[in-house]
């Protein structure tokens, strides 16, 4: 198999994917990246030897050797440039949230449709140790089917917002920011969300931030389970082990974080987390989460296998985030559109 070109877009955690350049036998190589910054170009030119380097990203999509876009922009560009890409004829890898309009995730899904180009919602929670024993449980029957489901994207987000300004200034949406990950985890385990009931609150722990930074949101889920999602990003000080929390509910079992209690069994068990992801920490941030999703998208190119999680996926994570600002703004539960 010929080894497959990537182009990167926005060098901020995007970076991770050079690392795929580092090693020789990986299905696909960065092949040229776009940047606004200029001096995150010259590094990336300097240190990796990326050939082709860009301020204007749509200079990076009419090269031919680039065959899949990782879209690593801040969270309201991703709707245009996901977009440019698959009507390029790339197939992308888009950072969460997917998008942040309700418009962006009918365009997506709608030119995936219509390319049949391949596309995942990179989500990095569905490559964490921890949520990976979960899910391993799951699927080996030990829970057995969700009756509650309960997470938490729990952050101290100052020393982010002061690196990467824009999450303030523009502003990130963090129920759609961070939330995406935890509301894409209740949808791996438990399915489509119904209805749901919010409530948020500006802390006013992060100097400027001017909408909400803490929400909690009350799931029902179309298979009629029940959820619940935190999203608290003024989180002041708190500790690692809080940040991805999950507790699940079953008909077969009750799972904490990594103890699993069985029905009938008297011993709890501990999940193995101990997955290659943990033993191969290469670089600072989420890149062995990230580089997880490139290799696969090159299985799924070759093999002409539906990515996961799916643009219908990504979409879906977005709707239960825009439902809940309606609910917010009317103080009601809201349906949730899964329509797509
Ligand atoms: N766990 C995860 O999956 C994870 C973690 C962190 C960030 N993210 C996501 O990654 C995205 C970027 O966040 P970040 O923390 O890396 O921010 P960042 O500010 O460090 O990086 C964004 C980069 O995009 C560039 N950029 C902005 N507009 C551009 C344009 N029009 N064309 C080309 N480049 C442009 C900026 O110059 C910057 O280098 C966000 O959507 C964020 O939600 C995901």
């Amino acid at each position: 198999m010929s080894t497959l070109g990537l182009g990167i877009i926005g060098l901020g955690v995007g970076k991770g994917a050079l690392l795929l350049n580092q090693k020789s036998d990986s299905p696909i190589q960065v092949r040229a990246v776009a940047d606004k910054d200029s001096e995150r170009l010259k590094l990336v030119h300097e240190d990796y030897g990326v050939g082709f380097v860009t301020r204007d990203y749509n200079e990076l999509l009419s090269r031919s050797e680039v065959d899949v876009v990782g879209v690593f922009t801040p969270d309201h560009l991703h709707g245009e440039h996901a977009a440019a890409a698959l009507e390029a004829g790339k197939h992308v890898i888009c950072t969460k949230p997917m998008v942040t309009t309700m418009a962006d995730c009918e365009r997506l899904v709608h030119l995936v449709d219509r390319t049949g180009l391949k596309f995942v919602a990179a989500m990095t929670w569905r490559h964490l140790p921890k949520i990976l024993a979960a899910r391993r449980a799951f699927d080996e029957g030990k829970i057995g089917k969700v009756t509650l489901i309960d997470t938490g994207y729990v952050h101290d987000i100052r020393r982010v917002c002061q690196i990467t300004p824009w999450r303030v200034t523009t502003p990130q949406d963090f129920l759609l920011g961070g939330g995406a990950h935890a509301i894409d985890c209740v949808r791996w385990f438990a399915g489509d969300i119904d209805t749901v009931h919010a409530f948020a609150l500006n802390s006013g722990v992060i100097p400027s931030y001017p909408i909400e930074d803490t929400w909690i949101l009350n799931l029902k889920f179309a298979s009629g389970a029940l959820g619940r999602v935190s999203v608290i990003c003024s989180a002041v000080n708190s500790p690692p082990e809080a940040h991805q929390r999950l507790v699940i509910y079953g008909t077969k079992g009750t799972l904490t974080g990594l103890d699993l209690g069985m029905d009938g069994v008297f011993e709890r068990e501990t999940l193995n987390a101990d997955q290659p992801a943990n033993k191969e920490r290469l670089i600072e941030g989420h890149a062995n989460e990230l580089l997880r999703y490139f290799y696969k998208m090159a299985h799924w190119i070759v093999a002409d296998e539906e990515p996961s999680p799916s643009v219908r996926d990504g979409a879906r994570v977005v709707a239960v985030a825009l439902a809940a600002q309606e609910s917010l703004s009317t103080g009601r539960p809201v349906k949730v559109c899964n329509n797509f």
